[in-house]
């Protein structure tokens, strides 16, 4: 089994991969979406989305970073996925699944999945101009308005050479709503042989491996379940081996959130590095309740003494759990 952590652009940057893949468990991760629409763009854009190529194009911990690509023009996304890989990407991934309308609004994302012909022309144009030994992987959605044409697609990606494809369970009508539909990736595994990676609401070590079971995939990838949980990886990862491993406690995140912000603090400037941090305990607090106790006390913060402050009190407070009603205390 392989975890790859999901593209979410605005949420997880350079800071988030290094903080999540130093945990353990994911197998790969992939950049935010770079847009490219008419031209050739400057490296200093790949190389902000992704500063890992500095690094071999791999996090500290050593987890491989995919460069992601978002395009209508088959030449123009073909030319950047190059340029990626001479800056030392170590895979490229395709984007046809964003559901923003702006994104959607000039050509590129999910919009594409209503014209089979031209996603199979800009897989095979990325194929053709990227070296043999680059991986070129593409991420879908199960369609657009409808799945209509989900196996034209999938079949057309097959067939232009790509190395393996993500499915997001949902179409793009569906957005982000429960639930994920993996049985339809059952039908893509029948027609195809390259690896497909299934996604979407996956939340906890029970939900990947009903997914693997519904989907056939044996790969996942995990998106707001690890922002959610950071250890979620390694849990799943830990459980397909039969292991026990004991879930994060709040003590240890809150470590994790001091780091983050001080990895924030190195690429923001300092009034808003804390909205990262923000951001993320939005995620948090759908696991740790303390996370919104911590939201609370941070959220109007911006001055770096002041979000310290918070953090380090944090840190050096107990907090008790909710009071059990009188009902079942008894
Ligand atoms: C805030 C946000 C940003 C996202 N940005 C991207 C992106 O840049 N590229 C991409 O392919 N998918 C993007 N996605 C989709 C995720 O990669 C993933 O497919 C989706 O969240 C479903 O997985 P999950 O249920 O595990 O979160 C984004 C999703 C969210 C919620």
């Amino acid at each position: 089994m392989r975890l790859m952590l999901a593209p979410m652009e605005g949420v997880v940057d350079h800071a988030m991969r290094e903080l999540l893949t130093g945990l353990g468990g994911i197998d790969r991760c992939v950049t935010e979406f770079v847009r490219v629409t008419d031209r050739l763009l400057p490296a200093r854009v790949f190389k902000r989305l992704c500063p890992e190529l500095a690094n071999g194009g791999k996090t500290s911990a050593g987890v491989p970073v995919y460069v992601q690509i978002l395009g209508g023009d088959p030449q123009v996304v073909a030319e950047n996925a190059a340029l990626a890989a001479e800056l030392g990407a170590p895979g490229i991934d395709l984007n046809f699944g964003c559901p923003a309308k702006s994104v959607n609004n000039s050509n590129g994302g999910s919009i594409l999945l209503r014209e089979p012909e031209r996603v199979h022309a800009i897989v095979a144009a990325a194929r053709d101009f990227l070296p043999q030994s680059t991986p070129l992987s593409v991420k879908i959605r199960l369609g657009y308005e409808d799945q209509s044409n989900f196996l034209d697609i999938v079949r057309g990606i097959n067939a232009a050479g790509a190395t393996e494809l993500t499915i997001h369970a949902r179409t793009k009508r569906h957005g982000y709503r429960p639930p994920a539909y993996w049985e339809e990736i059952a039908l893509a595994r029948q027609i195809i042989d390259i690896p497909i990676i299934a996604n979407g609401e996956i939340w906890n070590p029970a939900d990947a491996l009903r997914c693997q079971q519904v989907s056939g995939c044996v790969d996942l990838m995990l998106g707001r379940g690890a922002l959610c949980r950071p250890d979620l990886p390694r849990l799943i990862e830990a459980n397909s081996r039969g292991i026990t491993r004991l879930p994060l406690e709040w003590p240890e995140v809150l470590l994790l959130i001091k780091r983050f912000y001080e990895l924030n603090l190195d690429s923001y400037d300092a009034r808003h590095a804390a909205n990262p941090v923000k951001q993320w305990l939005v995620y948090l607090r759908m696991h740790y309740f303390q996370a919104n106790l911590l939201f609370e006390d941070i959220k109007r913060l911006h001055e770096p003494d002041d979000v310290w402050g918070v953090l380090n009190l944090a840190l050096g407070r107990k907090i008790s759990p909710p009071p059990i009603s009188n009902m079942s205390a008894e």
